[in-house]
């Protein structure tokens, strides 16, 4: 956990923003996976380790905006918990690892609820993304479960987001951190990256890196020589000489900070003619837009320049035609990328998402485009100091979208659809790193990891 203090901090400064009522944030119970004793790693909700810093399942938070007051509900542990998992402080001392003095047993939080409820208080909630969660809130505010995602407050999840989006220098250090951790992943994959070995036997092993130095992935691994399958969770392949392995993988600390890097390998460490042309037009809208991000501009610009830097790269190799911004206007290009060139991280792989992206990525000004590519890009604001994003364009070559594209005749005059069939065998191509908006413009986050030509075959060698 950060010092006491600082979840203090964060606790004031959302008082500040909120007028009145209560805050009720539900912390992530155990979740069972065959039998209820036998569960699945645990996470804590982002939200809860955001203000109260708790990583443990069956804890709630209180926070009251009229008297100022906040209160921890939780169980102390019994001697079969003592047995079975080991002694615990008591929540009273955990409770002030937070800076909370108050704290009431969990069957304390119905009685509060209900009393709030019977004076028609204001009780403000996140959107809840965990059954477990949703069952808990509509319980406690007697309403249909199946409806506590709409019944959250639009006026808490603004003044969450505004909060968390600007990350504070002991989270960019944790950031760094989780970076750290998938350099040694990502370096350890690129020296597996051989003809013959199976494509789970690398992710078995960087899947360990990220445990044995951290909280574990802060997602599931993507790791594929099918990297044109842009969230290809499968490792069943064993790998060929002529494809290119797509490693999408970042760690967590054990604060729960992410990173999220993406490299692109060629199997056996050399890359062929054809896998170096799409290679370099990815890299160059890579570092060409984290040369560029700095604050005011917006994120939907950077993503419209890097897809710009993709058309006019495609059409050097004559896979386009045409004006690469006309391309662009048009959407032509996201046949090639059809996905945002990046998102938020902090807390969160995509920061926020469970708040909904449209409260942390759009508002009242920049509504979402409804452009196939465009469409999925999560972040269209503009960008201040204090963000963290990824910035991840990418290439990739999707049989089945490029057939269905060919027969539906779509683009003629942007796309050379007679001369793809060459490139099929890269796959796909996604080169990911994560940035900072500093005052001035951009950090590029952590240790930097290979990524140039040279440097990937030399960490291959
Ligand atoms: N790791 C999934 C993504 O890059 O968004
Ligand atoms: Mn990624
Ligand atoms: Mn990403």
């Amino acid at each position: 956990m950060f010092t006491a203090g600082i979840y203090t901090k964060r606790r004031e400064e959302l008082r500040a923003k909120m007028k009145n009522g209560l805050a009720l944030f539900i912390g992530n119970v155990e979740s069972p996976m065959n039998y209820p004793a036998n569960t699945y790693h645990f996470r804590q909700d982002s939200d809860f380790l955001y203000f109260f810093g708790l990583d443990l399942p069956g804890f709630a938070g209180l926070m009251d905006f009229d008297t100022g007051t906040d209160t921890i509900f939780g169980n102390d542990f019994d001697m079969d918990d003592i047995i079975w998992m080991g002694p615990q402080p008591k929540v009273k001392e955990l409770a002030l690892k937070c800076g909370v003095k108050k704290t009431e047993p969990m069957s304390g939080l119905e009685k509060i609820i209900s009393e709030a409820l019977s004076k028609k208080r204001r009780i403000h909630f996140l959107p809840p993304y965990r059954g477990e969660t949703k069952m808990t809130l509509g319980a406690l505010l007697k309403e249909n479960p199946c409806q506590m995602k709409t019944l959250a407050s639009p006026e808490l999840i603004r003044a969450v987001v505004a909060l968390r989006s600007v990350k504070a220098k002991e989270e960019i250090a944790e950031i760094e951190k989780a970076i750290s951790i998938a350099y040694d992943m990502h370096v350890t994959a690129m020296k597996m990256c051989r003809p013959g070995m199976s494509e789970r036997e690398i992710f078995g092993v960087i899947e360990g890196i990220a445990l044995a130095k951290g909280a574990g992935t802060s997602f599931p691994i993507i790791l594929s020589m099918n990297g044109q399958t842009l969230h290809n969770h499968s490792h069943d392949n064993i790998l060929r000489k002529g494809r290119m392995m797509v490693t999408d993988a970042g760690a967590e600390t054990t604060l729960h900070y992410s990173s999220d890097i993406t490299r692109t390998t060629p199997v056996g460490g050399k890359f062929s003619t054809l896998q170096k042309e799409v290679y370099e037009i990815v890299l160059k809208a890579n570092t060409e837009a984290i040369s560029a991000a700095r604050p005011g501009l917006s994120n939907r610009e950077l993503h419209l320049g890097a897809c710009r830097n993709i058309a006019s790269g495609l059409k050097e190799i004559g896979l386009m035609k045409g004006s690469a911004d006309e391309a662009v206007a048009e959407g032509a290009h996201a046949l090639f990328m059809p996905h945002g060139l990046g998102h938020m991280m902090g807390l969160d792989v995509h920061d926020m998402e469970a708040l909904g992206e449209n409260y942390v990525g759009y508002d009242e000004k920049t509504k979402r485009s409804d452009q196939f590519g465009l469409a999925f890009l999560r972040f269209a604001l503009p960008y201040r100091p204090g963000h963290v994003f990824t910035v991840e364009p990418g290439c990739y070559f999707i049989p089945e979208l490029i057939e269905k594209w060919k027969s539906e005749k779509k683009f003629p005059s942007f796309i050379n659809y007679s001369r793809i069939e060459k490139f099929m065998q890269v796959g796909g191509v996604r080169i990911e790193d994560n940035v900072l908006i500093t005052e001035k413009g951009h950090r590029l986050l952590g240790r930097p990891i290979p990524k140039t030509v040279r440097d990937i075959e030399a960490a291959c060698a």
